[in-house]
């Protein structure tokens, strides 16, 4: 038995070795931290970051330019987030919700001038902020609003999306609950510059309370002459309403499209596009609830402020969640392009067992390649500086694991949880949700082969292959590779325990 499993080790190291060297080697240093902090070296061009990421990565980034005339900034330091600062001044919900409260911290501050500077100078203004949607890709939400602000028709649509069904995320339900009316005037300046008359905000089935807050919001809005047929006195049309789904799959933007039309909540082929045929038909456009919640401020206080916070394309703030084992799990407001492990001290009371214990974490969400000890050291929390270590933002739900529990057992979690989202409309997704699960379970006891390791990547290939409709294949496809990476040296480990104990 023992023999069986030694022949299959130098093909296993082969793997080893590969494995190991798939991250690329310019991952950005970032400043030691009792050193005084610079940016990483691709701090001041965000293209120069593109260039160094991998082959592949060089398109998604090119696809994802920084819109012209954006603004940029030279800071060095990020971080911590002054009060004063803060968008989201009720998120732990010590203030009153409603409308009275809300206008208390400065929602609907003089909408109607903003609403009468136009379409274009809205459009400029976010343009300018390099503001990126905060529901998982980062799209550049200038150049995405542009795309439903240059179709030429009516009814077009505004499509809220507060589905949240990642593991680890849950600030669009803070903000639901909180600060519901920051996602209408957000709403509704977001949906006057594309040219929409109507928006739908989608909520999750079970955030029962949360929906009932942003209804009455509403139903306020509506009340005080904010939202209808003359929104805030300025002769403008617009009117929202609120409906609500279940399945974490709803949250891709055409299974959502798809629901709240009355069909079966799954993806579908794009072209043709959501801004060419979306909601009934009408030219819509989904954005996520943080990415419009924070329009509004951004307006009042200018481009300028928000890109005066965080790295050059990289601006703002952004809600993030720290989960798993760490003193304290929270949900925080603070600039982007803070270092992970500052946010993870400063907010969460650092890592059960001191940061020496650090396994590693899922820095935005599940569905994000996890980033292990060493360059948690070091990483920022933005778009760039996480794509150039081959992981990702994704919603910023911070997922710290701590070396007290089983890496295996964690990747095994990881894994089931795609088992039951997965649609099974593309086949590469479906097998890899049924193949995936079995093979790190047997990973987790030790009762595999080491052939088994490069089979993992063969599935993941093939999911990432661009023949699926939706990216949850490929979010499947980089929880297995990243873990992979991780943990390969302990799953040959176990397999030889298992074998030797045979
Ligand atoms: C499987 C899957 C689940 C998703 N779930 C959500 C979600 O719960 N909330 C969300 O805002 N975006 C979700 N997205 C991303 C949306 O498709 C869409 O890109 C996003 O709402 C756009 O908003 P933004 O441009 O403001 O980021 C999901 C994507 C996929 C593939
Ligand atoms: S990738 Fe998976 S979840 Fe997405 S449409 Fe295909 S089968 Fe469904």
């Amino acid at each position: 038995m023992l023999t069986h499993f030694l022949r299959g080790l130098p093909y296993l190291r082969t793997v080893t070795r590969n494995a190991s060297k798939t991250p690329p080697k310019d991952v950005p240093k970032t400043p030691a931290r009792d050193a005084p902090k610079t940016p990483p070296k691709d701090a001041k061009t965000p293209a120069a970051a593109a260039a160094a990421a991998a082959p592949e990565k060089k398109d998604v980034v090119k696809k994802n330019a920084p819109p012209e005339g954006m603004l940029m900034n030279t800071k060095t330091e990020f971080g911590p987030l002054k009060d004063c600062d803060r968008l989201f001044q009720n998120l732990y919900g010590r203030h009153d919700w409603r409308l009275k409260g809300a206008c208390k911290r400065g929602d609907w501050y003089r909408t109607a001038d903003l609403l009468e500077m136009g379409p274009d100078w809205i459009h400029d203004e976010v343009k300018r902020s390099g503001l990126r949607g905060r529901g998982g890709a980062g799209y550049f939400s200038a150049t995405k609003w542009n795309y439903l602000k240059s179709v030429k028709a009516d009814n077009k649509v505004i499509i809220i999306n507060c589905a949240e069904g990642e593991p680890g995320t849950c600030k669009d339900r803070e903000i639901l609950r909180h600060e519901p009316h920051k996602i209408i005037e957000g709403a509704l300046l977001a949906g006057f510059t594309m040219g929409c008359e109507k928006c739908i905000v989608y909520v999750r089935n079970r955030f029962y309370n949360e929906a009932c807050n942003l209804q009455f919001a509403i139903a306020e809005a509506y009340r005080y002459g904010l939202l209808g047929c003359n929104a805030c006195d300025t002769g403008i049309k617009f009117d929202m309403m609120m409906q609500r789904g279940d399945r974490y799959l709803t949250g891709e933007e055409t299974a959502l499209v798809n629901c709240l039309m009355g069909k079966m909540g799954r993806p579908r082929r794009r072209p043709p596009y959501l801004h060419e045929k979306g909601y009934f038909d009408h030219p819509s456009v989904v954005l996520n609830a943080e990415s419009v919640a924070v329009v509004p401020t951004i307006l009042r206080r200018g481009a300028k402020w928000w890109t005066g916070l965080g790295r050059n394309s990289n601006s703002g703030t952004k809600i993030f969640n720290i989960s798993g084992h760490v003193v304290n799990p929270c949900t925080v407001e603070e600039e982007m392009s803070m270092p992970l492990r500052d946010v993870i001290e400063m907010h969460a009371g650092g890592v059960c067992g001191g940061w020496s214990n650090l396994l590693g974490v899922f820095p935005g969400g599940l569905s994000t390649p996890f980033v292990g000890q060493c360059s948690a050291d070091d990483v920022l929390l933005d778009f760039d500086c996480l794509q150039s270590i081959n992981s990702s933002l994704g919603t910023g739900g911070i997922i710290v694991v701590c070396q007290d529990c089983d890496p295996l057992l964690v990747m095994q979690r990881s894994i089931e949880f795609y088992m039951k989202q997965t649609c099974k409309q593309c086949t590469p997704c479906r097998d890899g949700a049924i193949w995936l699960p079995e093979i790190f379970k047997s990973f987790s006891k030790g009762e595999s082969h080491p052939h088994m390791i490069q089979f993992v990547d063969t599935i993941q290939q093939k999911m990432r292959g661009g023949s699926c409709i939706c990216a949850l294949a490929e979010s499947q496809a980089n929880v297995a590779v990243g873990l992979i990476q991780q943990f390969c040296p302990l799953i040959e480990q176990r397999i030889l325990e298992y074998g030797s104990n045979c």
